[in-house]
């Protein structure tokens, strides 16, 4: 049975797989409408989502399936104490496959020694957010036609930035990528994504506090928001909240078809005057979201 907890589970010839897919079902919805007819997704949010869950529960209406689960653990027996071990055994009983997201790091991991059923991991503290991943490449696909030979701007809360962290992870193993780690000292990208994933494989970055001394650079700027949930000390939260924020005018210098990202929810890191230029992306990115949550979907249930 295939899960999928890390990006690092999946082969850059597995993602280019689920691209494909994407793409087709783009192009043809309705060869897709009845594929999971019968099927059940459950979705079990112990943290708050917009679109990750309800991106995983369209996905699986338009491929004809079904959909249950609960958004908070004060909604669910969490609240009187239940385990995760125990909920998705039972839950395994409900649905044919299951949707993740927990505010501890390997809780999903902890799921899949208990399950009978598929478990994706939607997100894990702040170690890992792979079906984000996944929607980020399929967005640099759709948007730059490709995944190789890209300098990709990073920028913000790249402490606890799940996001971020999934994403370096697999932008390190496509050809000639540079990163530019933008943020302030207190934020910067952990050690062990420099020693494990970036020196190891002998990938170009650089680190600046600057979100326009590279801006004339970059092919992809992946903007941020902190994260709150993760601080432990408020005031060191509303001293770095505001610490970028992209407006027009610092894309002045920026290349005509430069790529603006986020994987959403946007605080203030980018100004609405920003939302009309056609270099963002971020809306689009949210609904590539979609549909390569429909193929993951079917990629797991082993749908052909
Ligand atoms: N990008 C993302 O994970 O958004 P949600 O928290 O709304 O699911």
């Amino acid at each position: 049975m295939k899960h999928l907890i890390d990006i690092k589970n999946l082969s850059i010839e597995e993602i280019d797989n689920l691209i494909n897919v994407a793409q087709d079902i783009m192009k043809n919805k309705e060869k897709y409408a009845k594929k999971c007819e019968g099927k059940k997704l459950a979705t079990l949010f112990y943290e708050p989502s917009t679109r990750t869950r309800l991106s995983f529960e369209a996905a699986m209406m338009e491929l004809g399936g079904n959909v249950l689960g609960f958004s908070s653990a004060n909604s669910s027996s969490a609240s009187k104490g239940e385990s995760v071990a125990d909920t998705v055994r039972v839950i395994g009983g409900y649905a044919d496959i299951i949707a993740m997201r927990h505010p501890k790091e390997g809780a999903p991991l902890v799921a899949v020694m208990k399950s009978e059923v598929p478990i994706i991991n939607a997100g894990d503290g702040g170690h890992n957010h792979p079906t984000q991943t996944l929607t980020d490449l399929l967005t640099i696909q759709c948007e730059k036609h490709r995944l190789s030979s890209l300098t990709i701007g990073i920028c913000g809360d790249l402490k606890f930035g799940r996001t971020v962290h999934s994403l370096i992870t697999a932008m390190s193993r496509y050809q000639n990528i540079k990163f530019v780690l933008i943020s302030p000292k207190e934020l910067k990208i952990p050690d062990y994504i420099k020693k494990d994933i970036l020196e190891k494989n002998n990938i170009d970055y650089c680190e600046t506090n600057n979100l326009e001394e590279y801006m004339s650079e970059l092919d992809i700027l992946y903007m941020t928001r902190v994260q709150k949930e993760r601080f432990f000390n408020e005031d060191d939260y509303i001293r770095l909240k505001d610490y970028y924020i992209l407006n027009k005018e610092k894309l002045k210098n920026a290349k005509k078809d430069l790529c603006i990202m986020h994987p959403l929810p946007r605080v203030n890191e980018i100004s609405t005057d920003v939302d009309d230029d056609e270099r963002a992306c971020y809306f689009k990115q949210a609904k590539y979201g979609k549909y390569i949550r429909m193929a993951l979907i079917l990629d797991l249930l082993e749908v052909k």
